[in-house]
């Protein structure tokens, strides 16, 4: 039996037991095969736009012997899929611009008791901006390292509140709260990025001081790290 690498086993450990998932972007679909294999669902789909990762998933799906609980569907997001076929929804290696775009055109999702387990590749800030204004709470993120790199996953359901998402909140979630090395890491290496946007701004304008705060704040949160 394979493994799976620490980003696709965090969003594993997050997947409900016994219920139907979607794997949307899937590509291998060696996140549904292994949930298949280790028996912890029901059923899943395991969804691309493209032929040729769809291609890899049939024959991983075959080779594994799931073809049973893991079927595969060439969708555009979750176009092609209806609220009944999924319980929890993992959108996992994909930019955070476009799971906002899948997440807003799917009203499906608007629901309590779906679970959505959100991995942002990019632009991770852009995407909790969208949840807190938009209905979805964060029920859970946590972060990990897989091959020297920081991954974010969030685990979030619709429930209709609208929050205001500070500066802060956009770049790292809830990470601050847990004190684990990997959401130190994770928002040293946010930091850095700042600290970088720093140096293209003009000192005394109001956007170096509340991008200063916030790398004082995050310098704070990641004492005791360093990124290699
Ligand atoms: C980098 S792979 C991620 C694979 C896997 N989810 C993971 O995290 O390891 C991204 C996959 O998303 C697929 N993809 C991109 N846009 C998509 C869309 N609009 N709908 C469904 N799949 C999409 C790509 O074809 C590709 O196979």
């Amino acid at each position: 039996m394979f493994g799976l690498d620490e980003r696709l086993s965090l969003c594993a450990s997050l997947v409900r037991s016994g219920v139907s998932v979607a794997d949307i972007g899937t590509d291998h679909a060696y996140l549904p095969v292994w949930l298949a294999l280790n028996g912890r669902i029901k059923s899943a789909l395991a969804c691309d736009v493209r032929i040729g990762p769809l291609d890899n998933a049939k024959s991983n799906i075959e080779k594994n012997g799931v073809g049973n609980i893991v079927k595969t569907v060439l969708s555009d997001g979750l176009d092609e899929i209806v609220s009944d076929d999924a319980d929890d929804i993992i959108m996992a290696g994909m930019g955070g611009e476009l799971i906002v775009k899948l997440i807003d055109r799917t009203e499906w999702l608007k629901c309590g008791d779906k679970n959505l387990i959100l991995q942002p590749m990019t632009r991770a800030e852009v995407l909790r901006r969208y949840l807190c204004e938009n209905g979805f709470a964060v029920k859970e993120e946590k972060a990990c390292i897989s091959l020297g790199k920081s991954y974010s996953v969030m685990l979030c359901s619709y429930d209709g509140i609208r929050r205001e998402c500070s500066d802060e909140y956009s770049y790292i979630g809830e990470l601050a709260k847990d004190g684990s090395y990997e959401s130190k890491r994770y928002i040293y290496v946010i930091n850095e990025k700042l600290k970088k946007k720093l140096r293209g701004c003009k000192e005394g304008t109001e956007d170096y001081t509340s991008l200063l705060q916030l790398i004082e704040k995050f310098d704070g949160y990641s004492r005791g790290v360093s990124e290699k």
